[in-house]
């Protein structure tokens, strides 16, 4: 079977086709950053127009790259939520038109599963169950997974997501939208242990987290102490590190709570290699494993929605003709593929 996804959740087109032979055949992705940096942020409608601009060309890119036309294609997968509404009908439209004009099925996929499989993407695959740490710009959750849609969400946000924390802490030092990226680099000229930051909601039972904390103490920090380059960059890394700390500690005990001994970290901050080194440290000191995709496809991509939506497909979970987007979207409600 061979499937196109189509990601416009947000501020990135991401088209991929991906084949369940032969793997990743290709995969096309253009990002709106430089559109909404003048913003400090996305500006949904800004983001809905440049995604209709993009769609189509990124499309005819990804066939070609992948060296197949319409015909060689069996389904086609699109993200219907959560995200921003006019985003995701852009990707919906598409994605529904194109299924009816091929004669293809067509499937609306639920993103954050996309990035939960995104390590499926990877040759070292994780077999299930596995516990599931999601954090992006919008989501921050730790899911028992037991199969592709048999997913028992733990714990998740109840303020600012994770990379949503990133963001507005980096706006707040001065750094370009998206400030997570941007932050961590700042943040490994830092020298450690100049400040601590709280590590929120650890003292307490529960798999929950709460970063919007962390982004006023930040702000405290930032007002009191002198405006140069060293120092933001100290603030920067004690506020990487409590945030990376916290992940770890309710990771921890997700995984004692379950039993598993693999986790699996997705998700645009999935990217950060200070969580990634430290969780790989605590799964090593407990003889699990660790898993998380290649760094492009930690963010938002094509990729990830072509093979979670190949799972859908194949077993027979096909959209009817209604154009539908779902901004907002539990990821527990979804029907398991077996
Ligand atoms: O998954 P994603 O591309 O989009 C959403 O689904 O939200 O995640 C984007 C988020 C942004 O908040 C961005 O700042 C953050 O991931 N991010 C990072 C890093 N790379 C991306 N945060 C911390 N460190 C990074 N290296
Ligand atoms: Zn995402």
């Amino acid at each position: 079977m061979r499937v196109i996804g189509i990601e416009t959740s947000c501020d990135e087109t991401g088209i991929a086709v991906y084949d369940d032979k032969l793997g990743l055949l290709s995969h096309t992705l253009y990002s709106q950053v430089k559109l909404h940096a003048d913003y400090g942020g996305v500006v949904p409608e800004l983001a809905s127009r440049d995604h209709v601009r993009k769609i189509v060309p990124l499309i005819r890119q990804a066939l070609a790259d992948a060296n197949c036309s319409q015909d060689d294609i069996d389904g086609i997968a699109y993200t219907k939520g959560p995200g921003l509404v006019g985003a995701l009908l852009v990707g919906a439209c598409v994605g529904r038109a194109l299924a009816f004009s091929w004669g293809k099925p067509a499937v609306g996929v639920h993103h954050m599963e996309g990035h939960l499989l995104a390590p499926m993407l990877e040759d070292d695959v994780p077999e299930f169950p596995f516990l599931a740490l999601l954090v992006s710009g919008g989501h921050s959750m730790l899911v028992a997974v037991e199969g592709i849609g048999r997913y028992e969400v733990l714990g998740e946000s109840v303020d600012d997501a994770a990379g949503e924390a990133f963001d507005k802490t980096a706006k707040l030092m001065g750094l370009d939208y998206p400030g997570g990226p941007r932050l961590a680099k700042l943040a490994a000229q830092g020298e450690p242990n100049c400040y601590r930051f709280p590590r929120p909601m650890t003292d307490r039972p529960g798999l929950d987290f709460s970063f919007s904390g962390l982004k006023t103490f930040a702000a405290n920090t930032i007002a009191k102490e002198p405006d140069d380059e060293q120092t933001r960059a100290n603030i920067a890394r004690a506020f990487e590190e409590a945030v990376v700390d916290t992940l770890a500690i309710k990771c921890k005990r997700a995984l004692k709570q379950t039993g598993y001994k693999r986790l699996v970290i997705a998700g645009g901050v999935s990217a950060n290699q200070r969580l990634r080194s430290s969780l790989a440290d605590m799964m090593q000191s407990l003889q699990g494993q660790v898993y998380y995709p290649r760094g492009e496809f930690c963010t938002d991509n094509g990729a990830m929605i072509a093979y979670a939506g190949m799972q859908r497909l194949k077993a027979g979970q096909i959209e009817d003709l209604a154009v539908k987007g779902q901004p907002r979207w539990p990821l527990d409600t979804l029907p398991p593929v077996d």
